[in-house]
């Protein structure tokens, strides 16, 4: 019996056309794109391959739903409870949705069904919560006059977002934006649009009305570039690749449109000597190789001091054997495929180089399996600070374990990277804790955890890292324009 419910059933494919106005259209030119299951390289589905003329169509509804539509006359209080009865929806569709996301994107069903889902209801619930709390102040100004301010939203917004965690990054996008009375216009990635188009159909089941919510599936250059251009949108939110976002900067200048990046990262990850070691290696381990490694934060440079070095190598190599690569529908598999094959050949390269320029690899470093984009889980120890494996996001199973003795000279080389996006350091000692805290510039510190994520903690990049915040407070600014209104009382 055990065995019968090992592996899910592999979950139906229902909404594959773009979502504009509260309708499934299929593109303007007809054409459609293949997402592929990344575990087998077979198509899942053809989706609908939006272009301009889709942008367009989109950013007419979600204007009309902003600038008259019911979107803009609704309390905040009605917008906040179709909000959680969105997130009432996904939960009662999470193992359905779990499965879609675990097909699409090749993430073991276990992770989506214990991290995606539920961050991704409670992002919304946290949002939700917002909706009718967003408010100005009354500012005592000079003179018989009577100043105050009010928050609104700041109209259309473009949302951009990237394969790694479909589900939970629309989560991120929609949630803030709804709250503060925005519409939106997203696209999803191309690797992964299944999940988005799916949560479209939920919204607009839970009462959210048409134009507010609108999705067009499509490339980046194409779809992603018009919607970036077009100038009735007012803000782009965006996560990915730095060099997109220099891109999506330049091609924004035109409307000079607001930005928000969420972008990459080589974030130190920090090990003394006096930390609890088997605590540090499992939260080292989980802050590598959690979603294949496919994580903007991931923890992809392991400082580890001299004197414990040999000893928590041999932790890691440990809890590395123990992943275990298989179906991502298997409910005991722990490592599931790279997303796509781009993707495969990066990682695959950066190994090469990784044992061209003389580290050493303790374990892993071939692809797992000849089906499927699979990477044997791979760790490389004594990388020094100028191997491309310890510059470069490498956004894999792939990890470089550098050694360090001196505090002062580990603050330094903690911060040589134009990435600023997340830090750890495991430690008993408050003073080093603290220390770290203060002079790594990155826009999240962790202290012996990794990877713990609330909706209520901003989230964003220093440096090259990104633009502003999400989640939080912060996150739901970042959808507002502060009016100022001044009455004259003489
Ligand atoms: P990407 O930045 O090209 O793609 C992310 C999203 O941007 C996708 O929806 C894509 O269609 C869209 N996009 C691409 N070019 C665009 C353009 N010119 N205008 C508007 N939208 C555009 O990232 P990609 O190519 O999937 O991955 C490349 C590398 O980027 C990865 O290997 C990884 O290092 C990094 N990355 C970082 C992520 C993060 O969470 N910070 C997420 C995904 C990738
Ligand atoms: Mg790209």
């Amino acid at each position: 019996m055990a065995t019968a419910l090992k592996t899910i059933r592999s979950p139906k494919v229902k909404h594959t056309e773009c979502f504009i106005g509260g309708k499934w259209l299929p593109s303007a030119s007809g054409k459609t794109f293949s997402t592929v299951d990344p575990a087998t390289e077979e198509v899942i589905a053809e989706v609908a391959e939006g272009d301009s003329a889709d942008i367009d169509l989109a950013v007419d509804a979600a204007r009309r739903a902003f600038d008259s539509g019911p979107w803009s006359r609704m309390d905040a209080r009605a917008r906040g409870r179709l909000m959680n009865r969105l997130a009432d929806l996904i939960e009662e569709e999470i193992d359905d949705l779990a499965a879609l996301e675990s097909l699409d994107n090749g993430k073991p069903i276990r992770d989506s069904r214990a991290a995606d889902l539920p961050l991704t209801i409670d992002c919304l619930r946290y949002y939700a919560g917002y909706a009718d709390k967003i408010h100005g102040a009354t500012i005592p100004v000079n003179g018989n006059y009577f100043t105050y301010t009010r928050k609104e939203p700041v109209g259309v917004v473009g949302q951009i977002i990237p394969w790694n965690f479909p589900l939970l990054m629309t989560a991120w996008k929609w949630g803030p934006a709804l709250a503060a009375g925005c519409t939106i216009v997203m696209k999803p990635a191309e690797q992964t649009p299944l999940t988005c188009l799916r949560m479209a159909a939920l919204a607009q089941e839970a009462g959210i009305p048409d134009g507010v919510i609108n999705v067009v599936p499509g490339y980046g250059p194409t779809a992603g570039g018009s919607l970036v251009k077009h100038p009735g949108v007012d803000k782009i939110a965006f996560t990915g690749e730095h060099r997109t976002a220099q891109i999506i900067m330049r091609e924004a200048a035109e409307s000079l449109k607001r930005l928000t990046f969420e972008l990459g990262g080589k974030s130190p990850n920090v090990i003394l000597a006096d930390a609890d070691l088997d605590a540090a290696a499992a939260g080292t381990d989980f802050g590598l190789f959690f979603n294949q490694g496919q994580c903007c934060c991931a923890g992809s440079r392991v400082f580890v001091e001299d004197r414990v070095h040999d000893e928590f190598v041999e932790k890691l190599k440990k809890l590395a054997a123990n992943r275990k690569p298989g179906p991502p529908l298997d409910k005991e598999t722990s490592q599931g495929p790279q997303v796509d094959q781009a993707q495969f050949d990066k990682i695959l390269s950066y190994i090469e180089k990784g044992k061209n320029e003389g580290a050493k690899c303790v374990i892993g470093g071939e692809r797992f399996g000849n089906r499927g984009y699979y990477v044997q889980p791979t760790i490389f120890d004594n990388v020094t600070d100028e191997m491309s494996i310890a510059k470069d996001e490498i956004f894999g199973p792939v990890m470089s374990v550098l050694r360090f003795s001196d505090w002062d000279d580990l603050i330094k080389r903690a911060n040589n990277t134009f990435y600023g996006l997340a830090a750890a350091v495991w430690t008993r000692n408050v003073t080093r804790a603290h220390d770290f805290a203060r002079r790594v510039r990155a826009g999240t510190i962790w202290v012996n955890c990794y990877d713990v994520f609330d909706a209520a903690a901003p989230f964003g990049g220093f440096k090259m890292s990104g633009q502003g915040r999400e989640l939080g407070e912060d996150g739901l600014r970042a959808y507002t324009e502060t009016k100022t209104v001044t009455i004259n009382l003489g």
